[in-house]
């Protein structure tokens, strides 16, 4: 089955295989590429969004510009995990692709309209665009087959100790979009912490003489230092590419719908996504205070070497060891 998307990035190290593999892969059909700050400021996202079309030479993918910073909160970047160029300070050469001169409102709005089938949108990255796009048009909704988003988590998270980057750079948006009632599918921490490639893999292709491999191999080889200067696992996870492997091989993820919420309330909690696994009535339903939550299929584990296979063996790369 082929799905026609729309990726919203803040590429990023991650949303840069994200493209990628969404490019490359057979059964997908990138229909527009929309940016958002996030990882690093819009200017470099676009940049870096235009450059790795280069790398996998991509037909010509509209790319347009959207918002330059969170509903409420600061621009606050993630350049400690994703280089102060946002691709792992690579140097990719410079293009000739240009991003179009509108908004990314305007052009996921005009991709939803001509497109004769509803898109799924993939989001990997703070969700500002998306929720400024179904608050500016919400008739666009039906014409969203659903938003399966990079972002979350059940357990640990990453830019706190609850709170995942894309949630907690814009709760607020998060907020929106979760309560839309657009079908949601969560990638969240809980899988994404799980796919990674191995050391001496990442070795391997960062040394090939493939184009793919080298570029690949770079980004995967930019890790952030744990407490101890040392990275912080033994393993490069492929990040937002994870849930495009999802797109295409749901077959590969233990998901489960669940009624989900984000933490607005200002203090530690802020930007949590809230998950109620419960397989039982809670005694807020029993005295009557719970609310109704919007429910999403969340993906909480997958089948780590087959996915792993599959992201590589889309990218015609080879790892030495999964
Ligand atoms: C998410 O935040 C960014 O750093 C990554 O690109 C990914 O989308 C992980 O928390
Ligand atoms: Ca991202």
């Amino acid at each position: 089955m082929k799905h026609s998307i729309i990726m919203d990035v803040d590429t990023g190290i991650d949303d840069a295989m994200a493209i990628m593999f969404a490019v490359k892969n057979p059964d997908i059909d990138v229909l527009a590429i929309s940016c958002v700050s996030g990882n690093v400021g819009l200017d470099s996202v676009v940049d870096n969004t235009l450059k790795i079309l280069d790398v996998v030479d991509a037909p010509d993918i509209p790319v347009a510009g959207g918002a330059t910073r969170p509903m409420i909160e600061k621009a606050r970047s993630a350049a400690y995990v994703h280089g102060e160029d946002g691709l792992g300070n690579l140097n990719l050469p410079t293009t000739a692709r240009k991003a179009l001169p509108v908004h990314s409102v305007e052009l996921i709005r005009k991709t939803l309209t001509d497109a004769r089938e509803p898109v799924t949108l993939v989001a990997l990255a703070p969700l500002t665009n998306i929720a400024l796009l179904l608050r500016t048009y919400p008739e666009c909704a039906h014409k969203i087959e659903r938003i399966l988003f990079m972002g979350g988590s059940a357990s640990v998270g990453n830019a706190t100790a609850v709170a995942e980057f894309n949630i907690w750079h814009d709760p607020e948006a998060a907020h929106m979009v979760i309560n839309s009632g657009v079908p949601l599918t969560m990638y969240g921490l809980d899988v994404f912490n799980t796919v990674g490639v191995d050391a001496q893999s990442v070795h391997a292709l960062a040394e090939s003489d493939n184009k793919v491999a080298q570029v690949l191999g770079g980004l995967l080889g930019f890790r952030v230092p744990g407490p101890d200067g040392e990275p912080d696992r033994s393993f490069s996870l492929i990040g937002d590419a994870g849930a495009v492997c999802a797109l295409v091989a749901n077959e590969l993820m233990d998901s489960q719908s669940c009624p989900i919420q984000v933490q607005l309330a200002p203090g530690d909690s802020r930007g949590q996504t809230i998950v109620d696994r419960r397989v039982h009535i809670g005694e807020d339903t029993i005295h009557g205070t719970a609310g109704q939550w919007p429910t999403a299929n969340v993906i909480f584990s997958a089948d780590v070497p087959q996915v792993l296979d599959l992201f590589l063996s889309t990218l015609s790369v080879q790892p030495v060891t999964v």
